[in-house]
């Protein structure tokens, strides 16, 4: 069965694999508070990540190194309390799984229990493969982000496209299946060339999800702000505007600021 925007059932795992075999795309936007969550899923969003980027997005800080654990939780509640039918995704932040399997576990459990999140994502290939099993197997279901992961930033020195490489583009292939085969429902793919997502799509079961990369993933992700232009500086190539925010609510907050000065609001009708 196909999953239309006015079916209110909740999203799972499994119907995104459902999808995937069907042919139908998934759909996919970050969010990172309540109201944000609550129109876009009564839009009929099929998944809703709280992505790490909550560190660019929300706090200004350049990477997505700066944001805690603690403060993932707070922004992942945030978007439950606000999402009937969307599948909600948390990332799991900088140096929360990495290759301690028992602490990996316990921050997961942590995300799943203090939040109500269906499903988290965990950026990585084969260097924490012990992590992703120990979590999958206490039944957590992991999407993990392969490709340009931007919590390795400091380790590469550049967002630049990845994969291009021959050695790269095989070291891919051979996480992503790893991944299908520790259990993973979903692999995010960043910023890789189209023709690799394509192929790597094809090979594996489990649905891809791509920002930049192409297609032919199963799926595709953007960053809210991103997307309703509200962020005037990011351009990137792979990145459409559906609205320009920026100018909405400039202009909305110069109107404003023009009223109450002149003492235009409130009126009569808008007091007590
Ligand atoms: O943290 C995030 O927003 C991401 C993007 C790649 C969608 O992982």
């Amino acid at each position: 069965m196909s999953v239309h925007t006015e079916d209110r059932k909740k999203i799972t795992v499994l119907q995104l694999k459902k999808m995937k075999q069907q042919g139908e795309k998934i759909t996919v936007l970050t969010a990172y508070d309540y109201t944000t969550a609550k129109i876009i899923d009564e839009a009929g969003i099929d998944v809703i990540l709280v992505g790490d980027s909550a560190s660019n997005t929300m706090v200004g800080n350049p990477t997505t190194l700066g944001i805690t654990l603690d403060q993932m939780i707070y922004y992942t509640k945030s978007v439950v309390n606000g999402t009937k039918r969307s599948l909600v995704i948390a990332d799991m932040p900088f140096g929360t799984v990495s290759g301690n399997p028992l602490k990996s576990l316990d921050a997961a459990i942590r995300m799943m229990q203090e939040t109500g999140a269906d499903a988290i994502k965990i950026e990585g290939g084969a260097e924490i493969k012990e992590d992703v099993k120990k979590i999958i197997d206490a039944g957590i279901p992991v999407m993990a982000h392969l490709g340009l992961m931007p919590q390795s930033i400091n380790k590469y020195g550049t967002y630049a496209i990845r994969g291009k490489e021959e050695a790269e583009a095989k070291k891919l292939i051979e996480d992503c299946l790893l991944m299908e085969e520790l259990g993973a429902f979903g692999i995010l793919l960043e910023k890789i060339p189209a023709k690799l997502a394509s192929q790597i799509s094809k090979q594996i079961s489990i649905p891809t999800i791509g920002i930049g990369a192409g297609v032919e993933t199963d799926g595709q992700v953007l960053v809210i702000q991103d997307v309703m232009g509200m962020n005037k500086d990011f351009s990137p190539k792979f990145l459409r505007r559906y609205a320009d925010l920026h100018t909405i609510m400039t202009e909305a907050t110069k109107h404003y600021i023009s009223d109450v000065k002149t003492k235009n609001f409130p009126s009569e009708k808008e007091s007590y």
